[in-house]
């Protein structure tokens, strides 16, 4: 997955380009470059390593132009250097290209173009689609990128600026991964996610897929995948610059774990009425007929927002009497799953751009089902195939480990539990609504734990392996923990069901493999401190996360992290904030990248 923005307009065009790929940085940092056109010439620097290096090299540049163009990479095709980075310029030098996606059929198009004498010199799919319009480019860069996109297979978003063409323009298509218009006065914008064009515009297009379309300095042309010139809706962003900046601290994962109570707060606000105890969305609305007829819910979802929909397993069936499954996305459509109309496929994706997630949703819809989404950037992809969204309002998450869109998602499904319940003629108890009410305030006061929790890192920064227990609601708590704290440290964390531990993983267990049970709640902390009692008696070490006095675990752990008592379907959105900070503060000890994790990127939006 990698960023792309593009600049057309009075400004400096390079300064916008850095800044827009600096906000772009999480989809991908193993290269980048820009490309500027400077009378009817192509001038570009790329720089293989994160977006400093690249900072540093056009120090010793002065790239200045009308309009540009630039990419920050995460690698598919061909190995990280400045040869693979982007942008990537046909072999005439006649226009040049950024890209997001995989070309499939890119080998047997790379075939064809090498007989007819187009040079290649990097392993990248993408200068086969350069080469491929530079083919076709006469004097419409515009015509030459239909012509070629008609070949392609695969997904895509790219962007191209040339120098035939008579006035300033980017010509930019889309076919899977995003691709955001933005509209200024005299100056128009590109980039791969709005939170890039938010220091300059609010007033942005999402293009769709197959569209086609042209930037100059006086607006934009747009043209569906038949070739028909449309309009798009402007939508106007109402996030705020500041909210995609640090905010003063250390990195952005910090940050949105910080926001976490203000976040959880906007996601319920103004679609629960405390007063009748009743739920209501702007964007989904079911008649109690509609809601009778659901006879399952599918939940389809990747990475951490796959945890979320465990947890919101419990919440929907418990709460609406629905049976729910819980799939992969990359799993879903290769199993030939049984739907039909009375099921409710809900993806969940806090970018609305995940692949896998938004194949799975596309397999429920054509077997039948009725399309939901939880998502949290408005106007993404998984928004705009669904019959209905719930957002979560975390405002940009920028930090690739995620944490305020779980906890956000966590609330959205609490909600959408509620809502089916209500709907299903069921009545919403008081007490169900006074803990949601009552949760920004238990996770703000976790956050004053903070000290105690970086020194347990402190502690426990040196071992290599840990593993996660946790029981009912609270097992996908303890994938998630092991999940924020393998990605963003590199040891290696595993969650299990804690009544699982001794059909397996209980071998594993000595003094070098701490173990961090959650235990809290009253239906299984009996069954987790046994858990936590066979570790004990391997020589194990145990870090209890719990809502008891830490004197009734003192036999059964060696460290306590105690947290604030909810209901048991509210407690995960608890349990989870100091594994966030345990993960963070780990991390950052061992010196590990927080915000930009290796191989990993923020949205994958390839399968
Ligand atoms: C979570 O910390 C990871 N960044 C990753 O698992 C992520 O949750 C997954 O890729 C799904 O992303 P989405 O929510 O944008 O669909």
């Amino acid at each position: 997955m990698c960023g792309i923005v593009g600049y057309i307009g009075q400004r400096e065009v390079v300064p916008m380009l850095l800044d827009g790929l600096e906000t772009l940085a999480y989809r991908g940092y193993d290269s980048a470059g820009v490309v500027v056109v400077r009378d009817g010439e192509l001038e570009a620097v790329k720089a293989e390593g994160k977006l400093e290096q690249l900072v540093e090299k056009l120090k010793g540049e002065s790239l200045v132009g009308s309009h540009g163009l630039g990419h920050t990479r995460w690698a598919t095709h061909g190995a990280p250097s400045e040869r693979n980075a982007h942008p990537i310029t046909d072999s005439k030098r006649r226009l040049a290209l950024i890209h997001n996606g995989i070309i499939e059929n890119f080998l047997p198009l790379k075939k064809r173009l090498i007989e007819e004498g187009w040079e290649f010199t990097s392993d990248t799919d993408t200068e086969v689609v350069a080469n491929l319009i530079g083919s076709y480019l006469k004097h419409d860069l515009k015509a030459a990128t239909q012509q070629a996109i008609a070949e392609l297979e695969g997904m895509y978003a790219f962007a191209a600026v040339s120098t035939v063409s008579g006035d300033a323009e980017i010509v930019a298509a889309r076919k899977g991964p995003p691709l955001v218009i933005g509209l200024g006065d005299g100056e128009c914008f590109l980039a791969s996610d709005p939170a890039a064009l938010l220091a300059y515009t609010k007033n942005v297009v999402f293009l769709e897929n197959g569209d086609l379309c042209r930037l100059t300095a006086a607006g934009a042309k747009i043209w569906d995948r038949d070739g028909r010139e449309v309009e798009r809706q402007t939508v106007r962003l109402t996030w705020d610059p500041i909210q995609a900046e640090k905010g003063g601290f250390k990195h952005f994962m910090l940050k949105e774990i910080h926001e976490q109570p203000q976040a959880i707060q906007d996601t319920f606000a103004g679609r629960v009425d405390f007063e009748t105890n009743t739920i209501g969305f702007d964007n989904f609305a079911l008649t109690s007929e509609e809601a009778a007829r659901i006879e399952r819910v599918q939940i389809l979802a990747c990475g951490t927002s796959w945890h979320s929909g465990l947890v919101g397993k419990f919440m929907i069936e418990e709460l609406a009497r629905i049976p729910v499954d819980v799939d992969y996305g990359s799993e879903y459509r290769y199993r030939d799953p049984v739907v039909g109309e009375g099921v409710l496929a809900l993806g969940i994706s806090q970018s609305g751009e995940t692949a896998d997630t938004l194949s799975a949703m596309e397999a429920a819809s054509d077997r039948g089902a009725q399309l939901l989404a939880i998502c949290n950037v408005p106007g993404s992809q998984a928004t705009r195939i669904s019959e209905g969204v719930i957002y979560t309002h975390a405002g940009p998450e920028i930090g690739v480990a995620s944490t305020k869109a779980f906890t956000t998602q966590l609330t959205a499904l609490f909600l959408l539990a509620l809502y089916l319940r209500q709907q299903r003629g069921l009545p919403i108890e008081p007490q169900q609504l006074s803990e949601l009410a009552k949760l920004p305030h238990a996770i703000a006061d976790i956050m004053d734990t903070e000290a105690e929790l970086e020194e347990l890192a402190r502690r426990y920064a040196r071992f290599e392996d840990f593993l996660y227990l946790g029981r009912g609601i609270n097992y996908p708590i303890a994938l998630e923990g092991a999940l924020k704290l393998k990605e963003i440290s590199y040891s290696h964390a595993e969650g299990y069901p804690a009544g699982e531990m001794k059909h397996g993983p209980i071998a594993l267990i000595d003094e070098s493999f701490p173990v961090v049970a959650i235990a809290t709640g009253s239906r299984v902390f009996e069954k987790v401190c046994s858990n936590m009692q066979e570790v004990k008696a391997r020589d194990g070490v145990v870090i209890a996360v719990t809502d008891r006095p830490a004197e009734e675990l003192s036999e059964v752990a060696d460290e306590v992290i105690q947290v604030p008592r909810s209901s048991d379907l509210l407690q995960p959105l608890v349990n989870v904030i100091p594994l966030q900070l345990f993960a963070y503060f780990v991390a950052v000890r061992r010196g590990a990248d927080v915000d930009q994790p290796r191989n990993l990127a923020k949205s994958v939006t390839v399968e």
